[in-house]
């Protein structure tokens, strides 16, 4: 049997793995045997390929030179890779998956060019095809490439997160997917070198404009995208290199995450054709000077006190208990408060934090009893037959401006009803806006209170006073 023959075996094996990952990483009590099935797949495609490559060097068209660039380069990789994963923290994770995402997208530019400068020969039928794919997976590349670019400077504040409104910004878009055609059609025919540069130059343009035209608010939404636009590219690339594999494997990336974002885009009430459409249709709402009133301070004993007369407690965590680790001191408090005889439940939004789950995997890190945590439609219901509510580091998912104000950028977006409760304690450090860059009107409520200070202190110094 032919090194290819049995590689060939092994792509399809680590293809079903794949699929079993992802069904496995789709509900809690199987996710850790999805992990491993995915760890299995991906080495045992990354040996299959290099027994190919290995192979190729010794009787085939490949040299010693490329395999040795290989090695090289799968070693800084692998170790740049295990660096960066070590120190990540869980907050940086959507911005390293962005980052991720551009390298994913320039790969497929670059084979893609290498598909047009040196391929090997193609029946005469193919040439079209080959052509096509070349034009489309560069396209797709590149547009992945600058987005996912933009996302990780947006995720990280290295940019600001408001969406960039261009005059005409629709029109642009829907005129850079025309051109794209007729580039396709122009280059099938006739391959000229400089139709190659302008698709390139078109897409790394577009990307860098899609994800740029699209609010704060809606960056989840465009992870999960870029994320499904890498697993395109991807597959246009295994078609150039004749890898069935990675065909394979970015049709499973490119169709997931697709759906995913129509999950999100579903618990966001936002359009999935808008948010794909780099922010298609929606109108930037005026910012606002508006003059919310006054906001009311108390201290941690006075919290203390009001927790200490509750009957019902219920918390809502956000991004700033993670930034803050204030998980531990949190199911500290919910232990001493429940010896006392106070109902207490934790509110989970489902976009609360930087990553789906977030919050979720906090509590369970801190030990928090799985039953009393409860998801936004479970508990949206019962805020206002609550004694207390604690807003422990969240501000876009409890902001009343989404339910009442259609002229703000969360409006329609689901949030939790936090301001019908009787007292909301806020935790945060300052008046600051939370990561939609909206003001909150809930912090000049009259049933609601600000606890300045970082939440684990806090938390900390509501613990002592008790
Ligand atoms: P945010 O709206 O980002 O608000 C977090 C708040 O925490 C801020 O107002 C901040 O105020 C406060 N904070 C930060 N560090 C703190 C500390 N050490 N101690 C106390 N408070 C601290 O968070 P959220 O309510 O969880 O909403 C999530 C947002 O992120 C949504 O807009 C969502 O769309 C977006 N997002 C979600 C995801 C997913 S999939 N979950 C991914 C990316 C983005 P101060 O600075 O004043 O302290």
């Amino acid at each position: 049997m032919t090194v290819d023959a049995i590689a060939g075996g092994a792509y399809i094996v680590a293809a079903l793995l794949f699929i079993l990952s992802l069904a496995g990483l789709s509900r809690h009590e199987t996710a850790r045997a999805g992990v491993i099935y995915g760890i299995v797949g991906m080495a045992i495609a990354l040996l299959s390929t290099l027994a190919l490559t290995v192979a190729d060097a010794w009787g085939g068209a490949g040299s010693a030179l490329g395999l040795t660039l290989m090695a090289a380069g799968v070693l800084v990789g692998a170790a740049i890779g295990l660096w960066r994963a070590k120190v990540v923290q869980m907050t940086q994770m959507p911005e390293l998956i962005a980052m991720l995402h551009s390298f994913v997208g320039i790969a497929a530019v670059l084979v893609g060019w290498n598909g047009y400068l040196a391929h090997e020969p193609i029946a005469e039928n193919l040439v079209g095809i080959h052509n096509a794919e070349v034009f489309i997976g560069i396209f797709i590349g590149g547009v992945t490439f600058t987005g996912s670019i933009v996302a990780y400077l947006k995720l990280s504040a290295k940019i600001s997160s408001r969406p960039l409104v261009l005059p005409g910004k629709n029109a642009l878009n829907i005129g850079a997917l025309v051109l794209f055609l007729v580039l396709t059609v122009w280059f099938v025919m006739d391959q000229q070198l400089w139709l190659l540069i302008a698709v390139t130059l078109l897409s790394f343009a577009l990307g860098w404009h899609l994800v740029a035209s699209i609010g704060g608010g809606d960056m989840p939404v465009v992870v999960s995208m870029l994320n499904s636009y890498s697993g395109w590219a991807a597959a246009a690339a295994g078609f150039l290199l004749n890898n069935d594999l990675l065909i394979v494997t970015g049709a499973l990336v490119g169709s997931s995450g697709a759906y995913l974002s129509y999950i999100m885009c579903k618990a966001m009430n936002r359009s999935f054709i808008s948010v794909i459409a780099g922010g298609f249709g929606i109108v930037a709402s005026a910012s606002s000077d508006e003059d919310f009133g006054e906001y009311r301070e108390l201290t941690a004993e006075s919290a203390a006190a009001m927790l200490e007369s509750a009957s019902s407690v219920i918390i809502t965590p956000g991004y700033g208990m993670a930034v803050a680790q204030a998980q531990y001191p949190v199911a500290d408090l919910v232990a001493r408060l429940r010896e006392r005889g106070v109902d207490v439940r934790f509110g989970i939004h489902p976009v609360a934090g930087r990553l789906p789950g977030h919050m979720n995997v906090l509590l369970a890190e801190a030990k928090v009893p799985y039953d009393i945590v409860l998801g936004m439609d479970e508990i949206n219901d019962d805020f206002a037959s609550t004694s207390v509510v604690l807003v422990i580091g969240a501000n876009d998912t409890v902001n009343p401006a989404a339910a009442e104000d259609p002229g703000s950028p969360i409006a329609g977006m689901p949030v939790l009803k936090v301001w019908e409760a009787e007292n909301v304690i806020v935790f945060k450090r300052s008046m600051a806006a939370g990561y939609a860059g909206v003001q909150n009107p809930l912090f000049f409520r009259e049933n609601a209170q600000m606890l300045f200070g970082d939440a684990k202190e806090r938390v900390e110094d509501i613990i002592h006073a008790l």
